[in-house]
């Protein structure tokens, strides 16, 4: 398998303080890669740049604030990658949350508010940095739950969760990934490319909010976070899939979507997020 070299490539991977994401940035910077950490607790995230570097011996490991629940937030931290004046060579959109009701600070159902909408402007916005790359990726980590979704209702989005346990929501939010992504690929400049995939189902702090007595058991038979992140590495770094922007990949191979993820839909999404982020954008 024939991989991209990434030593000296700037990366950010959000959400990696933990879980997927952790493991992620961690081989990023193994591999050479000036990481930088997007998450949203700066405790946790700093904690985690030091565990990489010591883990790896890099030294061109940061953090980065970023809430994804907070459009102001995300438009603030991508004013300050913005402000070192460098390239973006990838971005791994990683960060997510499942099984949570509410809503973010601008009113949208909490899943699909940060597992789509603060993304989507995040990676608006970096478009930049992306553009002073000699060649730039995107990695947007979706989940097979996406096939689980029978469409968007535009209509329940500016509300709390309706669903008990948010799981239909987290599988709308992951349908919005595999959409982003198809029209992404779209508008991006030719040395730009995007990819969407499903990590496997991996022992994370994703299932964090199922209670302890029975949390252990449903999680005993899965994957390792490491496992986990093998198809984002894949999508990060594979020199084969080049040119296959807008795919969507399990296992690091390219899978089918879900047959309502439409280009129709896709722009859809697209425009009404457009509209959603227009006073950040
Ligand atoms: N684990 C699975 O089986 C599985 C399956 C399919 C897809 N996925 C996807 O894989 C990705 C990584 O998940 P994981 O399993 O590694 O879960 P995880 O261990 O819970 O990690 C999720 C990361 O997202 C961050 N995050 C949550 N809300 C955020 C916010 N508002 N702003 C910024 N960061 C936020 C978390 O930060 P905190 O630690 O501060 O909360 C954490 O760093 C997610 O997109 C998930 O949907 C996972």
């Amino acid at each position: 398998m024939r991989e991209e070299d990434v030593s000296d490539r700037v990366c950010v991977v959000t959400g990696a303080n933990t879980g997927i994401g952790l493991v992620t940035a961690r081989e990023l910077a193994r591999a050479g890669g000036h990481v930088i950490l997007a998450c949203r607790s700066e405790d946790k995230g700093r904690a985690a740049v030091a565990e990489i570097r010591e883990n790896v011996g890099s030294k061109t490991v940061e953090f980065l604030q970023l809430d994804l629940s907070d459009l102001a937030n995300v438009k603030r931290a991508s004013e300050e990658f913005l402000s070192k004046g460098i390239p973006l060579h990838l971005l791994v959109n990683n960060a997510g949350l499942a099984g949570t009701r509410g809503q973010t600070t601008q009113g949208f159902e909490i899943q699909f508010g940060v597992n789509h909408l603060g993304p989507f402007l995040f990676t608006q916005l970096l478009l930049p940095a992306l553009g002073k790359a000699d060649s730039a990726r995107i990695v947007n980590v979706a989940s097979r739950g996406h096939l689980r979704a029978t469409g968007i209702d535009f209509s329940l989005l500016k509300n709390s969760t309706k669903s008990i346990l948010g799981f239909r929501e987290y599988c709308v939010s992951k349908l919005a990934n595999v959409l982003f992504n198809m029209e992404l690929a779209k508008r991006l400049p030719e040395d730009v490319t995007t990819y969407s995939l499903h990590p496997g189902v991996i022992k994370s702090e994703i299932w964090r909010r199922i209670p302890w007595p029975i949390r252990p058991l449903v999680t005993r038979n899965m994957l390792t976070v490491e496992e986990g992140a093998k198809t984002s590495l894949y999508c990060a770094t594979n020199l084969a899939i080049g040119a296959d922007s807008g795919r969507y990949y399990v296992d690091c191979q390219e899978a089918p979507t879900n047959k309502v993820a439409t280009e129709e839909l896709a722009l859809e999404l697209w425009n009404r997020s457009e509209e959603w982020c227009q006073e950040y954008l």
